[in-house]
């Protein structure tokens, strides 16, 4: 799906606490529904890049839900609060604009393309990585793929997202204080999963910090099974002018992650 030229303002018309994060959905009239695992650039209209102060530029966001309604497309982003750019999105009203510029990216595979025995996938987030994979697991929902998900958070006050992303669904969870679900981190879950016999019938789609995104790969290298991996890195642009967001390849040379990435095949 490709963006639209150009910046577009659209109207925020929700936006509420969602655990520790908050979830803020956009009207985009214009825009072309996006993928899972696309991403938008977004900076509020007012308040951002004044008095000289930071946030200068537009982050980057995965969209997490949409939906076509009247007068367009609905967007809805998770976010969590680590700086200035982030901060000043959780504070977004009803009735404010946002300078929008997407969706951006490549997408997630269907489990088949990335190996022929593949029927089904597992969904792995860690923390604020939740996001794309809600809109995934609708999508596979949709054409009757089954997927598992497993999400993982490190304390309470670095998760949310459940109700509003996922409520509709099974989720095995994990968490690292041991607040909620398995004491312990994703990666056993998914270990756990990925022992049976049955390994190879699925795909790993994952998204969560890059130590997380490691431990994944490992485990799904290990045993063969197809995965893919959606990737961060600080974007400026997002639409491959500033080569800011390069990731060296394995092999030697590097990837842009805003147009080859953020998904990426593991290996
Ligand atoms: C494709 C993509 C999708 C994303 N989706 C989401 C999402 O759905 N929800 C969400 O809350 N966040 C998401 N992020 C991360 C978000 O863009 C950053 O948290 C945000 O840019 C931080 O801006 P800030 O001004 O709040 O903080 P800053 O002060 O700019 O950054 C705070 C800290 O985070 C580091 N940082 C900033 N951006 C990144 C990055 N992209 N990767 C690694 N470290 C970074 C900085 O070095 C600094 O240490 C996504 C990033 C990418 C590239
Ligand atoms: S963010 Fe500018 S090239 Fe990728």
């Amino acid at each position: 799906m490709t963006a639209p030229f150009g910046r577009r303002a659209c109207e925020v018309t929700d936006s509420r606490a969602s655990g520790g994060y908050r979830v803020f959905s956009l009207l985009d009239a214009e825009g072309p529904e996006p993928l899972p695992g696309q991403f938008y650039m977004l900076a509020t209209q007012d308040h951002w890049e004044e008095r000289g102060q930071r946030p200068f530029l537009p982050r980057a966001f995965s969209v997490a839900e949409t939906d076509a309604v009247e007068g367009g497309i609905r967007l809805d982003f998770l976010i969590e609060g680590i700086g200035p750019g982030t901060d000043r999105l959780c504070e977004l009203e009803p009735g404010e604009r946002v300078w929008v510029n997407g969706p951006l990216g490549n997408s997630f595979s269907e489990p088949k393309k990335l190996s022929e025995g593949a029927a089904g996938a597992i969904l792995v987030g860690g923390g604020i990585g939740i996001a794309p994979l809600a809109l995934l697991r609708r999508r596979f929902s949709e054409r009757n793929v089954p997927a598992r998900v497993l999400l993982g958070f490190r304390d309470e006050a670095h998760s949310g997202g459940l109700d509003d992303l996922f409520r509709c669904c099974e989720v095995g969870l994990a968490s690292d204080d041991g607040h909620i679900g398995h004491h312990g981190y994703v990666t056993d879950l998914l270990s756990t999963m990925l022992e049976g016999d049955d390994a190879q019938s699925a795909a790993v789609y994952a998204c969560g910090p890059p130590q997380m995104l490691d431990a994944v790969a490992s485990l799904c290298s290990g045993r063969n099974v197809a995965h893919e991996l959606a990737m961060e890195s600080p974007m400026a642009c997002g639409f491959g002018a500033c080569f800011g967001c390069a990731v060296p390849k394995p092999g030697g040379g590097y990837i842009r992650l805003c147009v080859d990435g953020p998904v990426v095949r593991g290996g």
